[in-house]
């Protein structure tokens, strides 16, 4: 049972979150979506090659060469970069002529003997970051989070006067966002569609047009004979169905350690949870696994201003300084932090908060060793 801190505006939860072993689907589905779970896997792990469409530019061959420890959906060792332009006005250019949402490192050998070459720098762009490897689990039960649910945390001018503020993300055509690390893709869906594309040079009948997935700018006439759309309805609606009914992994079992129990109220009194929010909960769904089921996220899937040390891209909602808070779910898990994974101590990954977390950070550095290692090892049960 999670308690909120005073003042938040969501009720108390009372079903538990739900969780499986990493990797493993959610408890409850029916014999039709564990078929549609194990299918989506296949194609989550399977390689596409040139003659299926893979690139003319693309990052890597399969959704599971990045997303791929502990298990299939997690995170991994490479991590790609993106170019952006960011104008005094405020206003974000993703540069897609010019290749910069996702700079993409290889070219497919056809291309390449044609004269294509991989992309190196973007014209134009004005902040350049890398990106490490999230997580896609438990993304079923963060796409069904009613809007509502988000809206209610979001205070962008500050009202309750905390120094911390939190806007919902925007993507291209508007709509309220909640993935990607800039909250700027609507739905897991869209997320799917665009990772064929950006990542892996493969179209699909969302973008079945060539020019989003590695042929600006422009590769010679002829690098990619493959018809479009080169990844069908079908494919694509199996990888979101894996991702959906993939469960949140379990903490780590650690009842009764009274350094945990220590940790956990060091969290809640520095204030992280007002970003970091513990627990969300999915609204109806016609799938009875995901309906009304909570998630111990940690985030509020907000956007933040983390101050300057942490500047990055852009996108359509998000200043090169805004973030989505990252949910620490699975922290015990990953190696590297902070979005470009600058650091693999999760201490220095704290100290760089900035901006609107400055007060809590602040808080956390002012604490004794022995109290900081409390909060430390609470999160290495998540
Ligand atoms: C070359 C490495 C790479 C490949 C291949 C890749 N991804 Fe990703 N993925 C990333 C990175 C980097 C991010 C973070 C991007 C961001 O934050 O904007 C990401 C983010 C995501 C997210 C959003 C997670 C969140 O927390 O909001 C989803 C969903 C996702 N990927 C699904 C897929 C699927 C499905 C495939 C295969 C079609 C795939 N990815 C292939 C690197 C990759
Ligand atoms: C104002 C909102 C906010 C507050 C308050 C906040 N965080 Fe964060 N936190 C973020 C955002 C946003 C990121 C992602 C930054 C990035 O990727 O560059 C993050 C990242 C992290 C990470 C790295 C996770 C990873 O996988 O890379 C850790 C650990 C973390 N926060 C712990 C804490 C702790 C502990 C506190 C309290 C002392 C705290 N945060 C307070 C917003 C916040």
């Amino acid at each position: 049972m999670i308690l909120l801190s005073p003042g938040c505006t969501t009720p108390q939860l009372n079903t538990p979150p739900v969780f499986a072993d990493v990797g493993e689907p959610l408890p409850f589905l029916t014999d039709d979506e564990l078929v549609r779970f194990e299918a989506g896997k296949a194609l989550f792990v399977r390689p596409f090659a040139p003659s299926e469409g893979l690139g003319p530019r693309f990052n890597e061959n399969a959704c599971s060469a990045c997303h791929t420890f502990p298990a299939d959906g997690g995170t991994g060792e490479t991590s790609v970069t993106k170019a952006t332009r960011f104008s005094d006005d405020g206003r974000c250019d993703l540069l897609v002529p010019q290749g910069g949402e996702n700079i993409r490192i290889q070219v497919t050998p056809l291309t390449r003997s044609l004269g294509g070459f991989p992309e190196r720098s973007v014209a134009g762009a004005t902040h350049t970051a890398r990106f490490t490897i999230p997580f896609v689990f438990g993304l079923g039960l963060v796409d069904a989070i009613p809007v509502e649910t988000l809206e209610a945390r979001a205070d962008p001018d500050d009202r309750d006067g905390d120094g911390i503020s939190g806007r919902l993300g925007t993507d291209g055509s508007g709509q309220p966002a909640r993935f990607g690390r800039k909250a700027d893709v609507a739905t897991l869906a869209d997320f799917a569609a665009g990772a064929f594309g950006l990542e892996m040079g493969l179209t699909t009948p969302v973008h079945p047009d060539e020019s989003r997935t590695g042929s600006l700018p422009a590769v010679p006439e002829g690098s990619d004979p493959a018809a479009d759309p080169e990844v069908d309805a079908e494919t694509l609606g199996r990888v979101v169905d894996f991702m959906r009914f993939l469960a949140p992994p379990a903490p780590a079992e650690l009842d009764g350690d009274p350094q945990v129990a220590q940790g956990r109220e060091q969290f809640e009194s520095l204030g992280c949870v007002r970003c970091h929010v513990p627990e969300m909960r999915a609204g109806h769904h016609a799938s009875t696994a995901l309906s009304d089921q909570s998630i111990a996220l940690f985030s509020d899937l907000l956007l933040h201003d983390m101050g300057a040390a942490l500047t990055g891209t852009c996108a359509p909602g998000a200043s090169p300084t805004e973030y989505r808070t990252e949910p620490l779910m699975g922290l015990r898990y990953r190696q590297l932090y902070l979005h470009d994974g600058r650091t693999s101590r999760v201490m220095d990954a704290i100290l760089l908060h900035g901006g609107e977390a400055q007060k809590a950070r602040d808080a956390f550095a002012a604490l004794d060793r022995l109290t900081q290692e409390t909060l430390l090892r609470f999160l290495n049960t998540l």
